[in-house]
């Protein structure tokens, strides 16, 4: 029998309080995707960034075609044909792709220095085989979407004619038509003989891709399962060692407040559509907000929150008219927004996992600066327990968690507090599903006591999962609302694509 392309054996690694790998194995062969699932803080990036050269293991042993190797650096892997795309990007912002992509491997590649017209010319191939525009490739990489950048960097491996490359989370940020993209480049990958492998939580894109799938809980392998076993049901029962009895938990027929806990009358505001923009969300109601990315979901939770300048229209919060013009504004009246990006805007990633829980409140209303409550405490440990946080103690610093485990941290103070109105944006992305469910019950219970839940969401399985009513933004503008009777994914998709049929037979 052919040994596999790359094989480890009884890897470990521990950090200051945390067994992340605890004699983990796992292997890949050529021309296959093996997709590789798990809680947050499972430790698959870990191993990732051990196979790429980024960590030593502790203990444990590689195999490349079935040869021991050791990797001391990430060159040694590069040099090896391992490739890894990291969950957090890894570009230089202020560089073009062009520079990115050639980035410190220039004698690497082709032996001598290159002229510029020629590493253009080579970044715009792969740019153009990732789906990317080749007028890219001199723009600096900061101004590019998240979607894009991740892009660069898969143009990256690509151009590294890598043997083994490792996609930890790639479609977190992409658009419908990237992924579906990428997906086809994953496709050509295997069947030209590269080993992939992929980590994601969206159980769909397991099923669209992956040839095997391994299973980490806890820092250990908890099983195997081959394509044709492949089923949601097992995954998540390897994942999270028991059955999930409600991936959507929600209460039929909550209480809705008589008048809309926020009503937007013809709001206009700085880079959105000339008309307004008008809707309702009634205490007790949790809304979804579809669109396609770029649809300006965002941008319209944004104005409302005080962050862009609001030009035109009114906003009410219980039937009284606020003026908004800063987040302070909105956090008095009562409304409050989980960010999109909550890395950039919601985290302070130098500091505690219990400095962030209590953040939502300090940064906006800056009282009790210093004070951590008792109750604070409690509330921190509750969230921990609930969310299934991975974290040694409240002290930990919030950059060493896991990029999902980091979500949970500031999403999780976000709904364990009481508001009028609460936006969320893209709640789940990169969360596992088993913190989920949880996240939706939270969400369902803010709803209970009356708050305005308007969740803003790409993941049209958690919009019809989770939504009483569908409001649908296409270019900016209000393109349909659907009750949640009237919910499909294809009426979802038609509106949110403009479809005109669907408009007239609404
Ligand atoms: N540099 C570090 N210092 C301390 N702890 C770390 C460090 N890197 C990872 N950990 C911890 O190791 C464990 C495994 O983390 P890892 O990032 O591998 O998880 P993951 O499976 O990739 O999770 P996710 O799905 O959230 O990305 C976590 O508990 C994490 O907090
Ligand atoms: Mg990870």
């Amino acid at each position: 029998m052919t040994s596999p392309l790359l094989e480890v054996r009884g890897a470990c690694k521990r950090f200051p309080g945390v067994v992340a790998l605890d004699t983990v194995s796992l292997h890949v062969n050529a021309g296959e995707v093996l997709a590789l699932v798990g809680e947050n803080g499972a430790g698959k990036s870990t191993l990732m960034k051990i196979l790429a050269g980024v960590y030593q293991p502790d203990d444990g042993q590689m195999f490349l075609d079935g040869q021991p190797v050791k990797f001391a650096g990430v060159n040694d892997a590069m040099a090896a044909g391992i490739s890894l795309i990291h969950q957090e990007l890894n570009l230089a912002e202020n560089l073009g792709a062009a520079a990115n992509i050639f980035l410190g491997r220039e004698k690497l590649a082709f032996g001598g220095l290159l002229k510029n017209a020629e590493m253009a010319e080579i970044t715009r191939e792969f740019l153009t085989r990732v789906g990317l525009s080749a007028d890219l490739v001199h723009v600096p990489v900061g101004r590019l979407a998240p979607g894009q950048k991740q892009l660069v960097e898969i143009a990256r491996a690509l151009s590294l004619k890598a043997r083994v490359i490792i996609m930890d989370e790639p479609t977190s940020s992409l658009t419908q038509r990237e992924t579906d993209r990428l997906y086809e480049v994953i496709d050509g990958l295997r069947a030209s003989g590269v080993a992939i492998i992929y980590i994601t939580h969206r159980m769909a894109e397991i099923k669209r891709l992956a040839d095997r799938v391994t299973v980490f809980r806890d820092g250990k392998n908890s099983g195997e399962l081959a394509k044709a076993e492949i089923t949601h049901g097992a995954m998540v029962r390897l994942m999270v060692g028991r059955d999930l009895k409600h991936a959507y938990p929600r209460t039929e027929n909550r209480t809705k407040t008589p008048v809309p806990v926020l009503e937007v009358r013809n709001v206009r505001y700085r880079g959105g559509p000339v008309e307004g923009v008008s809707f309702k969300i009634f205490g007790g109601e949790i809304v979804g907000m579809a669109g396609l990315v770029g649809a300006g979901r965002t941008e319209l939770a944004e104005a409302l929150f005080g962050l862009r300048p609001i030009t035109g229209g009114e906003v009410l919060i219980d039937g009284h008219p606020i003026a908004i013009h800063h987040p302070k504004d909105a956090v008095k009246a009562g409304l409050l927004m989980a960010p999109e990006d909550r890395r950039l805007n919601g985290l302070v990633l130098e500091k505690s996992v219990g400095f962030n829980f209590s953040l939502p409140n300090m940064d906006l209303l800056s009282r009790n600066l210093l004070v951590k409550t008792r109750e604070e405490r409690t509330t921190g440990l509750d969230l921990i327990q609930r969310l299934r946080v991975k974290t040694p103690s409240l002290s930990q610093v919030v950059g060493l968690l896991s990029g999902g485990n980091q979500q949970k941290v500031v999403l999780g103070k976000w709904l364990a507090r009481k508001h009028r109105v609460l936006i969320l944006d893209e709640p789940t992305r990169g969360v596992d599903v088993g913190a989920r469910s949880e996240i939706y019950a939270l969400m369902d219970q803010l709803a209970l006591e009356g708050v305005a839940v308007w969740m803003i969401s790409s993941d049209l399985e958690e919009v019809l999962g989770m939504s009483d009513r569908v409001l649908v933004l296409h270019e900016g503008k209000l393109a349909g609302e659907l009750p949640r009777a009237g919910l499909s994914e294809q009426v979802v998709m038609n509106l949110a694509t403009g479809s005109k049929e669907d408009l007239a037979a609404k």
